[in-house]
């Protein structure tokens, strides 16, 4: 075992040198990436949030040093059964450790100030504030001989549970800092991901928990639909939250602005209109609810 590892270990560390002295790579545009081997369409097993990268076919090895390939693309963030209970996001199967977060801070028109990330953005900084790995889950699929569930994942992450996944033993459970190692910009074979590192600072980024200040005041709209904690734009007018459809959500105090107010982790088809009686088609680049960005600023702000 000992010798798989290290000779994994030294393969990619070659691949690394190697890639660290050839040339330039190309920088991330606005968008999906034109290079993506994922055709972002149809649905989430399409584009990169399907950690399984089945849609490399046989390259999809490249990562079996990085984390557990467990076959399933709703795994990485979704249990049926045993979800984490310390946070109050959907049948979630990530481990919370309840990091803290540099929150935006300078002054907002309203005079309020941004608080920590609430939970529909904790979602998304599960993986991309590079704290935790990709592959750090309480409940894994059921395997021969392996242990599927330990419930002390909930909260931190145990290299030892996540090692008994019995398919490969990746030598490191990258965090998404980790897996720069390879996907940087001088690296001709592997897409650069730093852009998608947001880390823990989140002063450089459009702010979250902070709420709709007073639209009789402020130059903001109302929003037209309320149902559970979500206060959206009901564009269609049909009283649900359709995921092509910006919201606020409420944690607990009041309805704010987090991540998911602006992105849909499993993508939203550019024609909410289903095609040929059938759901899918292609998706909005970068997990956006709305096509057109100056559409999606000018959603809650009116200007
Ligand atoms: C107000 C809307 C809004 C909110 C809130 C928001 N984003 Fe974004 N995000 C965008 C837009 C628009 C882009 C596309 C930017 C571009 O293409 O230049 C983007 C791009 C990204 C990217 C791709 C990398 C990049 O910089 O282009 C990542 C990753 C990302 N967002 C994650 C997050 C996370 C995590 C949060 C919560 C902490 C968040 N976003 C909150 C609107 C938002
Ligand atoms: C040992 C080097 C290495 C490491 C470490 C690594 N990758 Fe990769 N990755 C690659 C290579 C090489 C490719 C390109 C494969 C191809 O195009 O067929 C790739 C492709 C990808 C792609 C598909 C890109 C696209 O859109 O076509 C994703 C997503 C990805 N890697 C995610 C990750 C994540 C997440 C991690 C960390 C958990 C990681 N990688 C760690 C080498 C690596
Ligand atoms: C990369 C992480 C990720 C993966 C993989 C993922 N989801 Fe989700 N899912 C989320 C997040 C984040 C939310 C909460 C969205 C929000 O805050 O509104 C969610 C919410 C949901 C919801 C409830 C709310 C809704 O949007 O309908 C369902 C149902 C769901 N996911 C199903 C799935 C299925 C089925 C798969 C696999 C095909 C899957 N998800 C894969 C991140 C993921
Ligand atoms: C299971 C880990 C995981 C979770 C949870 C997750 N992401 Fe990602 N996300 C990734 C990986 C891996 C990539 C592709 C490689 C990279 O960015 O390093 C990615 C890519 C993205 C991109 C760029 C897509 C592209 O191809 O241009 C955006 C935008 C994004 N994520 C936003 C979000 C938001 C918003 C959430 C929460 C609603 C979220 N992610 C939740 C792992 C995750
Ligand atoms: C989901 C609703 C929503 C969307 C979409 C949105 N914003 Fe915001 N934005 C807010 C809220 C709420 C605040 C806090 C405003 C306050 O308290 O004064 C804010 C604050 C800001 C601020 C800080 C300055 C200020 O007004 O105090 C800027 C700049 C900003 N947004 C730009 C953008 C841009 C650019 C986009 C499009 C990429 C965008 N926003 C999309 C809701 C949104």
């Amino acid at each position: 075992m000992d010798s798989i590892r290290s000779s994994k270990q030294s393969k990619s560390l070659i691949i690394s040198a190697v890639l660290a002295i050839t040339g330039t790579n190309m920088v991330l545009a606005d968008g999906w990436d034109p290079n993506s081997k994922a055709s972002n369409t149809d649905s989430i097993v399409n584009t990169r949030h399907n950690m399984t990268m089945s849609y490399l076919g046989g390259a999809s090895v490249n990562m079996d040093s990085a984390r557990n390939d467990y076959a399933e693309v709703c795994v990485y963030c979704h249990t049926p059964h045993g979800a984490n209970s310390t946070i109050g996001a959907p049948l979630w199967n990530r481990t919370n450790p309840g990091t803290s977060y540099t929150v935006y801070n300078k002054p907002l028109t309203s005079g309020q100030t941004a608080s920590a990330p609430g939970v529909n953005s904790l979602i998304c900084l599960s993986c991309h504030d590079g704290t935790v790995a990709i592959d750090s889950i309480i409940n894994m699929p059921n395997r021969p001989g392996s242990k599927s569930y330990d419930p002390t994942q909930q909260t931190a992450q145990n290299d030892a549970f996540l090692s008994s996944w019995p398919d490969n033993s990746p030598i490191m459970h990258a965090k998404l800092s980790d897996c720069l190692l390879c996907h940087t910009s001088t690296n001709p074979f592997a897409p650069d991901f730093t852009a998608f590192l947001i880390g823990t600072d989140l002063r450089d980024d459009h702010p979250v928990g902070v709420s709709l200040p007073d639209t009789t005041i402020y130059d903001f709209n109302p929003t037209t639909g309320t149902a559970g904690n979500l206060s959206f734009y009901d564009t269609n007018s049909n009283g649900r939250a359709d995921s092509n459809e910006l919201r606020f959500y409420n944690s607990g105090q009041g309805y704010e602005v987090e991540c998911a107010s602006c992105h849909n982790p499993h993508g939203t088809p550019v024609n909410s209109a289903p095609v040929n009686g059938k759901h899918g088609g292609p998706l909005i680049p970068s997990f956006l609810r709305v096509k057109d960005q100056s559409t999606l600023c000018l959603t809650c702000h009116n200007k």
